[in-house]
């Protein structure tokens, strides 16, 4: 099994125009422009601080940004206002066509690596069998293989990460939105949790927006973005 045989559902373009976000008197964005081609790899930068995170937040429907617009525009499909959808709708988004990586501590402790992976097909109301069968499809291409059942706890933090990574993409998202995926991680592991990311992706097709400190993982990107200020610089 390979990624290419785990076909993902038609990527999507995003973009955000014009996006405002406060934290009581400290304007964090301050009129950010954003796009994301379809299948693209971004990779967003910028000091810490800078609202990194926080632009992540509001691209993938976690908050909403007091102005501006943040739209999904797939082929074939209306394109959706994810900055103006209610609450519904954006936890909605989050579950299946939006797949979020964070920098640690994602898995739950108490499954094992395989139901963790299952765990998004579960919660769309998918048979237990098919969900199974179809995260345990995700271990091989991943590196994965032979960890199915340990827990969280048992595996190191590369492996923990790469099974973040199937997590993410096994309900076949039109966009994974990774923040500092390695940041946790050692340099070498890093790259090659990184590479493997970037495989996925390639393989998978999904538009890819990836937080991370790091130049050389963001040259590995199609295009780097990057925040200074509260805007793209
Ligand atoms: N929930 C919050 N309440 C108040 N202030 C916040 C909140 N979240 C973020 N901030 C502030 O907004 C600014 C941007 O934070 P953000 O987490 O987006 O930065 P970042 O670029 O991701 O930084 P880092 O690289 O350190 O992760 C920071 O000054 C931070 O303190
Ligand atoms: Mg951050």
């Amino acid at each position: 099994m390979s990624f290419e045989e785990i076909t993902p559902r038609p990527p999507a373009a995003l973009w955000a125009r014009g996006i405002v976000r406060s934290y009581g008197d400290q304007q964090v964005l301050r009129g950010v422009d954003f796009a994301a081609a379809s299948g693209e790899s971004v990779a967003l930068t910028g000091p810490s601080g800078s609202g990194k995170t926080t632009l992540l937040h509001v691209l993938s429907g976690i908050a909403v940004p007091d102005a501006g617009e943040v739209v999904l525009a797939a082929a074939g499909r209306a394109p959706v206002a994810v900055a103006k959808a209610g609450a519904e709708e954006r936890a909605r988004l989050r579950r299946g066509t939006f797949g979020m990586v964070f920098q640690s501590g994602q898995l739950l402790a108490e499954l094992t690596a395989v139901e963790n992976v299952a765990l998004p097909l579960l919660l769309e109301g998918r048979p237990a069998r098919e969900a199974q069968a179809a995260a345990a499809a995700m271990f091989a291409p991943l590196g994965l293989d032979g960890l199915q059942e340990r827990r969280p706890g048992e595996l190191s933090g590369g492996q923990q990460q790469r099974v973040a990574i199937a997590r993410a993409l096994v309900p076949r998202p039109t966009v994974l939105f990774a923040d500092e995926p390695t940041g946790a991680l050692d340099r070498r592991t890093g790259e090659q949790v990184m590479g493997l990311l970037l495989d996925a992706q390639r393989a998978t097709g999904v538009t890819l927006v990836v937080v991370t400190h790091d130049p050389e993982i963001a040259a590995r990107c199609d295009r780097v973005v990057t925040l200074r200020d509260g805007a793209v610089r």
